[in-house]
């Protein structure tokens, strides 16, 4: 009797201990999930970066990524990157849609191009199931995919943070016309928004990194189709500029354009 006596006070200290632990989980914000990528024994890097591009080969699909497997071979890129809408029209229905090998395992085939791919998501891939394009059943049939919905990863001589731009369209949420979007883990969207903005801004302050490379689906500012987009003026892009970020790349358009400010 005495021993378990003994044990109870130890029970309700590791019971508070716990509790603080969850509270504290529920008001602070969690820190980034991060992946190291090695350059380069000379400290060099280099990738190539597309969007916009699951077409199971169409739309030229085909052509661009026979290209990259050339210009991959070229510069002996080390990573890809996928500014989002990886799978058109609506995403993936599940880690098991066959979208999956005819729009990415079975064209991205060349040698030079069979490495990590750091991948976004974009509307489109919310029009699906958003938790099918971040299982980790995708990196076990391809383990090139990497998709997180905001991460970094850190690469020496740059950090690149990758930011999820979907919920902040108002217009996904206020006039989404005959489109389903798979809201699950945004919701409440302010408070989804709020810590990924404090997320964002605390890494960018932590970096160390010569570079600062800030990736997202959509435009900050574009000449294209689709144009700039004000959420990411007003609550994305004044949190770059504080943090003197050197670029953001984008897709969404589908169009090539450098834009550069004419403020720093
Ligand atoms: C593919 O590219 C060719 C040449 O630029 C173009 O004429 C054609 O319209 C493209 N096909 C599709 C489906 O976009």
């Amino acid at each position: 009797m005495d021993s378990l006596r003994d044990v109870k006070p130890i029970k309700l200290i590791f019971s508070i201990f716990c509790l603080v632990i969850i509270l504290s989980a529920c008001n602070s914000t969690a820190e980034l999930p991060r992946f190291v990528q090695p350059p380069e024994p000379d400290g060099s890097l280099s990738f190539l970066v597309v969007g916009d591009w699951g077409r199971r080969g169409s739309y030229n699909q085909s052509q661009v990524a026979l290209q990259m497997g050339k210009i991959g071979k070229d510069l002996n890129i080390d990573f890809l990157i996928s500014t989002g809408d990886n799978f058109y029209d609506d995403g993936i229905i599940s880690p098991y849609d066959s979208q999956f090998q005819d729009s990415f395992t079975n064209i991205y085939t060349a040698t030079s191009l069979q490495k990590p791919w750091y991948n976004v998501l974009g509307n489109h891939d919310y029009r699906g199931n958003v938790y099918a394009q971040l299982s980790p059943i995708l990196r076990d049939l391809d383990c090139r995919w990497i998709c997180l919905r905001s991460y970094v990863v850190n690469a020496e001589i740059v950090d690149i943070f990758f930011v999820d731009t979907t919920p902040f369209v108002d217009r996904y949420f206020d006039e989404p016309k005959d489109h389903v979007y798979d809201w699950r883990g945004v919701l409440p969207r302010n408070k989804y928004l709020n810590s990924l903005l404090t997320d964002v801004d605390v890494a960018l302050q932590e970096s160390m990194a010569k570079w600062k490379i800030v990736v997202g689906h959509h435009t900050i500012k574009s000449a294209g189709h689709h144009g700039n987009t004000i959420e990411l003026e007003k609550q994305l892009l004044p949190i770059l500029e504080a943090n003197e970020v050197d670029l953001y790349i984008n897709g969404h358009d589908h169009c090539l354009e450098h834009i550069s400010s004419i403020n720093r």
